[in-house]
């Protein structure tokens, strides 16, 4: 059985004020279904523990971003360990956004990859392909790489540490989602690269992130290959990021 997750992932967004007022709320109103979802609430950093000191037992947080080492001086950079110290239990790693703004190459996710396991969080490893390398038929070479590049280095007995987010980046805040059949096919291949690498694939859960919102989460999530999703813009929102949780199968 593989892990059912939606996380959601804030950016740099939210205020203490945000976190008292959604926090709660999505709290309460996941203990009124039982779908086997485990809900992640992935704040900035700075608001980590606040988020955990009221999240309770049914709602898990993470961060956005690790550093690349353990610690020293690394001024402005937060490790996993200390995300762990915190009471996080997964971590973003090598979102677009970090690969395109910030520079972040594969060696780079490896690395916090492999700080995040050694730590023991779950890390949740993003991939996916801008709309010219789709537009140029290379979106499944594309994220094929991130993934074999990402997790080269994850030993046996740390898989059940991997998730794989596949977000697509021409859908990342612009209303527009790959269709689940779209998002399914690239969920399988994703799926055949862990197996071609000998990890126990079928084991690993594998989100859809991108313009997901209540009205399209069920049938994205409906997919054999898809095992729940990386909340954007609809998580800053309590009711909204419920619904999505709830249309986990
Ligand atoms: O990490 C979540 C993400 O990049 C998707 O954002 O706003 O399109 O749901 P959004």
């Amino acid at each position: 059985m593989r892990r059912k997750i939606v996380a959601g992932n804030w950016k740099m967004n939210g205020s203490k004020g945000l976190v008292s007022n959604l926090v709660g709320q999505v709290r309460s109103e996941l203990a009124s279904f039982d779908n086997g979802v485990e809900a992640v609430i992935i704040p900035p950093a700075l608001f980590v523990d606040d988020v955990v000191e009221q999240a309770g037992k049914k709602l898990a947080v993470g961060v956005q971003n690790v550093a690349c080492w353990s610690s020293g001086a690394y001024t402005g950079e937060i490790s996993a360990a200390m995300a762990k110290d915190c009471g996080c239990g997964f971590t973003l790693v090598g979102h677009s956004e970090r690969r395109q703004l910030f520079g972040e190459t594969d060696e780079q996710v490896a690395t916090k990859v492999e700080q995040a396991l050694a730590s023991g969080l779950v890390a949740v490893i993003c991939v996916g392909e801008t709309l010219e390398e789709r537009d140029a038929g290379k979106a499944e070479d594309v994220v094929s790489r991130q993934v074999r590049k990402a997790v080269a280095d994850v030993g046996n007995g740390l898989w059940q540490q991997v998730v794989i987010a596949y977000e697509p980046v021409w859908a990342i805040g612009t209303g527009k989602t790959a269709t689940a059949d779209d998002a399914q096919a690239m969920h399988a291949a994703i799926r055949a690269v862990l197996m071609s690498l000998g990890a126990p694939a079928d084991e690993v859960s594998l989100l859809y992130g991108g313009s997901v919102k209540a009205d399209n989460a069920a049938a994205l999530f409906a997919q054999p290959d898809i095992d729940g999703g990386l909340i954007g813009g609809a998580s800053l929102d309590a009711s909204d990021f419920v619904s999505i949780c709830r249309a986990v199968p």
